[in-house]
């Protein structure tokens, strides 16, 4: 996939997208056929350790881009650009995006945008490097905004419009929009070329994101908006207590999982 193919599906076909940050989730998510695979700073919640997405490098993403590109076949690969990699200063911006291509072999790069990423988005695009845009709840700014629904009042509603217009004439090939009213969801959708891409966002949106952790049931619950369709979290845990069970009662390693060698019985 690429990032052309993606926007020509606007308003086509529905365009499913999942996170992944390493190899093992990467390859589930594109053998299953999902259309973008993004390498999201949810990582640092979710697989890290963080209480939130602002800690992340530049290196982490760079790693975890690195190991999903390497087994991802058919998917378009995202890499999520983590707090203050861009947005401060133009070069130092385009360096680091262009890091993700360059060195992990993503095929776009995600920003979570305001003012300040629309000239950045221009200058990406020239450049060859494919921007996804990301509007509405912006984790990154928590800080600021805190990790609340945007969009719900006219003001709100109308920057988030304004921005979406602004970064698709700017040259981003798609956008997501996270925890905004469904409504709202569908009056940007209507309004852009270029296809949305929804969480917490409605129905009405090209396209649809959550999370692989909480797809599969790792997480211990989901966002209002999200939805386990799995119980892995619950399958983990009753292997590892069997795991357990089993060295504990002597019952493993088992002779299939042992192998002797007769001649060494006389070593001693
Ligand atoms: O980091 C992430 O997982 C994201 C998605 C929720 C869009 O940005
Ligand atoms: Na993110």
């Amino acid at each position: 996939m690429r990032a052309k193919d993606i926007r020509e599906k606007a308003g086509v076909d529905p365009i499913t997208m999942l996170t992944a940050y390493d190899a093992k989730d990467a390859t589930v998510v594109d053998e299953a056929g999902i259309d973008v695979v993004l390498v999201g700073d949810s990582m640092g919640n979710l697989r890290l350790g963080h209480d939130s997405t602002i800690p992340v490098t530049l290196d982490e993403m760079l790693s975890a881009t690195s190991a999903v590109s390497r087994v991802v076949e058919n998917a378009l690969v995202v890499a999520d650009m983590p707090f203050l990699t861009f947005g401060v200063d133009e070069a130092r911006s385009v360096e680091n995006c262009g890091r993700m291509l360059k060195e992990a072999d993503a095929d776009a790069v995600k920003l979570e945008c305001g003012e300040h990423t629309v000239d950045l988005t221009r200058r990406l695009a020239q450049l060859g490097i494919p921007v996804m845009a990301h509007l509405g709840l912006t984790p990154q700014g928590e800080n600021e905004t805190g990790l609340f629904r945007q969009g719900t009042d006219e003001e709100s509603a109308r920057r988030i419009v304004e921005q979406a217009e602004a970064h698709e004439a700017a040259g981003a090939f798609s956008l997501v929009l996270e925890h905004i009213p469904a409504n709202l969801g569908r009056i940007v959708t209507e309004r852009l070329d270029i296809p949305t891409i929804g969480i917490g966002a409605g129905p009405d949106c090209d396209g649809q994101v959550l999370v692989v952790d909480e797809v599969v049931g790792l997480t211990e619950g989901t966002a209002p908006f999200g939805k386990a369709f799995g119980d892995v979290r619950g399958e983990m845990q009753r292997a590892v207590a069997d795991y357990k069970e089993a060295v504990e009662a002597g019952e493993f390693p088992a002779d299939e999982h042992s192998h002797v060698e007769e001649d060494l019985d006389e070593l001693y």
